[in-house]
């Protein structure tokens, strides 16, 4: 293994980089804090529907487990996993804590990670002192001295023949290197699959998880299988009692349950084709996967991570590869329905295009980064200015309605807008509900009473003959809400100045009112109602600050000067009258 100087030094291993999982549902409700409850976790590969507990004697809990039923365990495992004997079969308490161990079996040099894949076995070899590259074809593992694939791969479910990796290991141990070969899903099928019949030659390591397949994963039970005196190695560094003793006992009788093992392999594979059909039905791209799992490549991933979020279903995202969504299985049916409830309202919303994935694999990874550089010329700034210009509160709409996904076009582009410390707080409510907009409109029509009654007399008048908003006309309504509990961001730039979150929502308003116009569509603000009520109204968490209320639709006219000014209420100063200097 690797020696650290300092603790520091160490601990920058081990954190770098950092490495999101899926499961965490604690992370779920901190982001999706109005969803419903009981989340659908599908964020993970784990069989949803769990061997059956045994009931086990208070021994397996009081006593250190003994080296019996420790062996018995291997005895067992190496039979369902093909090994040719119990001294190939090393159990640990979960393959991950194997992933360090194992990558520091070889000196520190050069390992090799077969991409993308499980990120730990890439954190874990950095710790194990080793240099990591991350490649993409099998071909570029044969040089490295410890080199690490996932069969089938997580998430795409690419499976690699065996016949390829033995020819693999040859080379690798032509020069002393090692595989390792993660079959952490391996049990779900299909059955032929495996090398754990191959370890004696030396030079492998296949890794097996027992909680995955079997739905136990909080059990912490997996297996390393190699050659006997490699896994002695293994054995020794993970020392004794590494295997609870209700991890033994589960563990040995659950391996050896054939019946349950065959009719789980079916019942996985008939669900995978359950959730295939609801993701097609939503003109979604399958991309892969195992019987314990699906990847979706789409446009709208992200989206989607969203929607289902906010509908109390979690998937997995990776942060790297912005198109990619993974989707476990649902436990039982009530959860079926939600799902495919959910996706239907979300492809209810989609054009189909969007839900497709680019075309262009490279353009990919890099979806979210900027393009390399950006110019605009001084027809651009010309126009830019004139969008400025032209830019209105608009309150007199047309009734015509706006294109199919226009405003959620629009939303997409306020998500552009800065926000303190990236933390994005705007909340958007699509106020489509007939009733909920009767109800604004009536709000409205209290508030501004209320505000006409409230001003001076010689004012009271022109008030009364200003038009305030377009509520009945305007096709779209959406309302805008700060989340000023929201963890992303992690707080930076609003320690001092809370308020950063609502200034933040505001960005994104603006954003909208330009890209509307842009499009020759006009928006706007209505601020004359009572935020408590509007809460209510729209059903929304009590601790997301109103921003305001929203109108979009074609004006009826354009013009270069705002209504107010038009009417006689107020006109525009230019900038000498706002601006000082110190
Ligand atoms: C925070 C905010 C709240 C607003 N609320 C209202 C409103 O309730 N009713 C209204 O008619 N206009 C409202 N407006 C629109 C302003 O009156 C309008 O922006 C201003 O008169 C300048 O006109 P222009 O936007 O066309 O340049 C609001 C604008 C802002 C920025």
């Amino acid at each position: 293994m690797a020696i650290y100087k300092t603790t520091a030094e160490a601990l920058r291993h081990v954190r770098e980089p950092d490495v999101e999982h899926g499961g965490d549902i604690g992370a779920a409700r901190t982001m999706f804090p109005g969803a419903p409850e009981p989340f659908v976790d599908l964020s993970t590969g784990i069989n949803p529907n769990p061997y059956p507990l045994p009931a086990l004697s208070g021994d397996v809990f009081a006593r250190l487990p003994e080296a019996a039923p420790l062996a018995n365990l291997a005895r067992v495992a190496a039979a369902a996993y093909g090994a040719p004997s119990a001294e190939h079969v090393v159990a640990a308490p979960g393959t991950q804590i194997l992933l360090p161990v194992i990558a520091g079996l070889e000196p520190p040099g050069r390992a090799a990670v077969l991409a993308p894949t499980y990120a730990e076995h890439a954190r874990a070899a950095r710790l194990a002192g080793h240099r990591v590259t991350e490649v993409s074809d099998i071909a570029a593992l044969a040089d490295a001295d410890l080199a690490i694939l996932t069969n089938p791969n997580n998430p795409d479910g690419r499976l690699l023949a065996n016949d390829e990796l033995l020819a693999l290991a040859d080379k690798l141990a032509a020069h002393g290197g090692l595989l390792v070969v993660d079959e952490a899903f391996i049990d779900a099928g299909p059955a032929a699959a495996g090398l754990a019949g191959d370890v004696t030659r030396g030079g492998i390591v296949v890794l097996r998880s027992f909680g995955k397949f079997f739905g136990l994963a909080g059990l912490r039970l997996g297996f390393a299988v190699a050659a006997p005196a490699l896994a002695e190695r293994i054995a020794a560094l993970l020392g004794p009692w590494a295997v609870s003793g209700p991890a033994l006992a589960i563990g040995t009788q659950a391996l050896a349950d054939r019946a349950w093992i065959e009719a789980t392999r079916l019942r996985l594979a008939q669900a995978a084709n359950r959730l295939d059909a609801i993701l097609a039905a939503s003109g979604l791209d399958i991309a892969g996967g195992t019987s314990l799992f699906r990847l979706v490549r789409s446009r709208a991933a992200n989206e989607l991570f969203h929607h289902l979020g906010r509908a109390g279903i979690f998937v997995r995202r990776f942060p790297d590869r912005p198109q990619w969504l993974r989707f476990g299985l649902p436990a039982a049916e009530p959860d079926w329905q939600r799902l495919t409830q959910a996706m239907a309202a979300f492809a209810g919303h989609q054009p189909i295009a969007n839900l497709k994935a680019s075309a262009d694999r490279k353009s990919e990874s890099t979806a979210m980064a900027a393009p390399p550089s950006m110019s605009f010329d001084d027809a651009f700034r010309a126009r830019l200015r004139d969008l400025l210009a032209w830019r209105r509160d608009v309150r007199r709409f047309l009734r015509d309605p706006l294109p199919a996904g226009t405003l959620e076009q629009l939303l997409e582009c306020a998500c552009l807008a800065p926000s303190v410390g990236l933390s994005q707080p705007w909340r958007f409510v699509i106020v489509d509900d007939s009733a909920r907009r009767a109800a604004i409109r009536g709000n409205f029509a209290g508030c501004n009473a209320q505000a006409l009654a409230a001003q001076s007399h010689e004012r009271a008048s022109l008030y009364a003959k200003l038009k305030l908003a377009g509520l009945e006309e305007a096709p779209a309504h959406f309302a805008v809400f700060a989340d000023r509990t929201t963890e992303q961001g992690h707080g930076l730039g609003r320690r001092t100045m809370p308020e950063m979150i609502d200034y933040s929502a505001v960005t994104a308003v603006h954003t909208i009112w330009l890209a509307a116009r842009a499009q020759g569509i006009g928006m706007g603000w209505v601020s004359i109602l009572d935020p408590t009520a509007v809460t209510e109204i729209l059903d929304v968490p009590q601790d997301w600050k109103f921003i305001g209320y929203f109108c979009l639709g074609y004006p009826q006219t354009d013009d270069r000067v705002p209504e107010l000014e038009r009417a006689g209420w107020e006109y525009r100063r230019l900038p000498p009258s706002t601006v000082i200097r110190r």
